[in-house]
C-alpha cells in the first residue's frame, strides 16, 4: 500500500516556530498599539451570509466577482468565508446595538481565492481596526499615523504611504459623466474586465494593473481633481493633519482601492521589501456602509495590514537569541528523577519555562533532546551534585559549566534568562 502524501491546500501556509512565535509578537504589538489609541477588540465569525458582502465589499469589485470561498451548506444557504473584516463588524455593529462612536480592532484570517505569490495567500491574516462614528480628517490621518507607527515599530523603514480622496455622493455624478464618456472614447485601449466596468462601477478602472490599461488612462479625468468645495477640505486638512504628524506621504491620484465601499479618503502603505511594491496595509473613509447595510448614517475610517507581508517586510533580527528561554532539567539514574521532575514543578511555579523528559532515556541522549528543544540551559540532577546541595549548570549557548547551590538555582534561572 502505497501512503498517502498530505499537502496544505494550494495558498495556505504554516506558521511553525520560530515564526508562530514572530507572528504572535507581531499581534501582539498591533493589540498593544490598537488599545493605546483607544480601540477595543472584536470578534466576529469566519463565514458569513454572502449577500453581506455582496453588498459592502462591492457587487464590481474584484474580490467579489472573483475571489470569494463561498458554498452553500447542508440546509442550501450561501455562506463566504471572509474575504475581509469590514463587513463584518459592521453587521456585528447593528446586530449587537453597540453605540457609537466605537472604536474597534481585529486580528483574524481572510480567504481570497487568487493566484498565490510570495505575499499573496489564499488564506491570510489581517490586522484591522475600524472608527466607527468618526467623521474629523483628523481621525483619518491618526489611522495613517497608527499604521506607520506599527512598522516603524518593527523597523520596517522603507514605508511610503499614498493617500487619495475620491469624493463622495455629490461629486462623484458629475466625474462619473466625464468617466464614462472618457473610457467609452478609449475602450479599445481597456482589458474586457474594465470594459465590463464602465457602467457598473467606472472608478473600479483606476485600480487595474493591465499596462495598457495604465496607459489608457492617463489621461482620464480623476477623482482628486472633481471634488466638491466639503470633500477638497476634507482632504486638505488630512493631508495638514499628516504633515503636523510628520506622516510623509505621496499623493497617488489613481489610488481608488479594491473595494467598493470608500468615499473621501483612501491611503495605502507600500513597501518594497518584496522586491515588487506590495501594499502591506491599506483603507480609507466608508461614511455610507453602515447605513447601506441598513443602520443610521454613520460616518466611518479604518485600515487592514498584512500579517505575512508585515512579516516578510521586517528586518532578520540578527540580536536574535538562537535558544529560546526555556530550562531543560537533566536526571542521571531512576533515583534523581523524582527531585529532578520536584525541580521542574518549582520552576514552573516560579514563572520559568521548564521541561524534562519523561522517557528515561540515557543522559546522553537527554543532553541531545535538551539541544534539540532550544534551551538555554541544562540543570543536571546527578546524585553525587545533589549529595553535595548543588545542580550541574550546562550553558547550552557557550557550553560553559559550572555547580550553583540548590536553594539558589531559582534565583540563578531567573538572572539567566531574564525572567
Ligand atoms: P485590502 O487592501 O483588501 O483592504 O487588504 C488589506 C491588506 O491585507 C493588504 O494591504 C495586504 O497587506 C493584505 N492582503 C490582502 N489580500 C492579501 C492576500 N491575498 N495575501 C496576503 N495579504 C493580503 C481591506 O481588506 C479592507 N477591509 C481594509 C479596511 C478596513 N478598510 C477600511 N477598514
Amino acid at each position: 500500500m502505497t501512503a498517502f502524501k498530505y499537502n496544505r491546500p494550494k495558498g495556505t501556509q504554516d506558521f511553525v516556530p520560530p515564526q508562530s512565535e514572530r507572528k504572535f509578537a507581531v499581534e501582539m504589538l498591533f493589540r498593544e498599539l490598537a488599545g493605546l489609541y483607544g480601540y477595543r477588540e472584536i470578534v466576529t465569525p469566519t463565514f458569513e451570509h454572502t449577500e453581506l458582502f455582496i453588498r459592502s465589499s462591492g457587487i464590481a469589485s474584484d474580490i467579489v466577482t472573483k475571489e470569494m470561498y463561498t458554498f452553500n451548506d447542508r440546509a442550501d444557504r450561501s455562506l463566504t468565508l471572509k474575504p475581509e473584516g469590514t463587513p463584518g463588524v459592521i453587521r456585528a455593529l447593528l446586530e449587537n446595538g453597540l453605540r457609537l462612536p466605537y472604536r474597534l480592532f481585529y486580528i483574524a484570517p481572510f480567504f481570497r481565492y487568487n493566484r498565490p505569490q510570495k505575499g499573496r495567500y489564499r488564506e491570510f491574516y489581517q490586522l484591522g481596526l475600524e472608527a466607527l462614528g468618526e467623521a474629523s480628517p483628523l481621525t483619518d490621518a491618526e489611522v495613517v499615523y497608527l499604521g506607520v507607527e506599527f512598522f516603524s515599530r518593527l523597523k520596517i523603514t522603507d514605508c511610503v504611504v499614498r493617500v487619495n480622496s475620491i469624493g463622495c455622493r455629490s461629486c462623484r455624478p458629475a466625474l462619473r459623466e466625464k468617466l464614462v464618456s472618457y473610457l467609452h472614447t478609449h475602450q479599445g485601449g481597456l482589458c474586457p474586465d474594465c470594459n465590463g466596468r464602465i457602467e457598473l462601477n467606472p472608478l473600479r478602472v483606476f485600480d487595474c494593473k493591465n499596462p495598457e490599461c495604465r496607459k489608457t488612462l492617463a489621461e482620464a479625468p480623476l477623482p482628486s481633481n472633481h471634488l466638491c468645495p466639503d470633500c477638497q477640505h476634507h482632504f486638505e486638512v488630512f493631508l495638514d493633519w499628516l504633515t503636523v504628524l510628520g506622516v510623509k506621504f505621496e499623493v497617488d491620484a489613481s489610488l481608488v482601492r479594491g473595494l467598493d465601499y470608500y468615499n473621501r479618503t483612501t491611503f495605502e502603505i507600500i513597501s518594497s521589501a518584496l522586491g515588487a511594491q506590495i501594499s502591506l496595509g491599506g483603507g480609507g473613509r466608508y461614511d455610507y456602509l453602515i447605513e447601506e447595510l441598513g443602520g443610521p448614517a454613520t460616518p466611518a475610517v479604518g485600515m487592514a495590514i498584512g500579517l505575512e507581508r508585515t512579516m516578510f517586510s521586517m528586518p532578520e533580527d540578527q540580536a536574535a537569541e538562537s535558544r529560546r528561554k526555556l530550562v531543560f532539567v537533566v536526571w542521571t539514574s531512576e533515583k534523581e528523577f523524582r527531585p529532578a521532575w520536584e525541580l521542574v514543578n518549582r520552576l514552573r511555579a516560579a514563572g520559568i519555562p521548564a521541561q524534562l523528559s519523561y522517557d528515561r532515556p540515557k543522559i546522553r541522549h537527554q543532553f541531545h533532546l535538551a539541544d534539540i528543544s532550544g534551551a538555554i540551559v541544562a540543570v543536571i540532577a546527578g546524585e553525587t551534585e545533589l549529595l553535595r546541595g548543588v545542580y550541574g549548570i550546562k550553558n547550552l549557548k557557550t557550553g560553559e559549566q559550572h555547580e550553583v547551590p540548590v536553594n539558589e538555582i531559582v534565583t540563578y534561572l531567573k538572572s539567566l534568562i531574564g525572567g
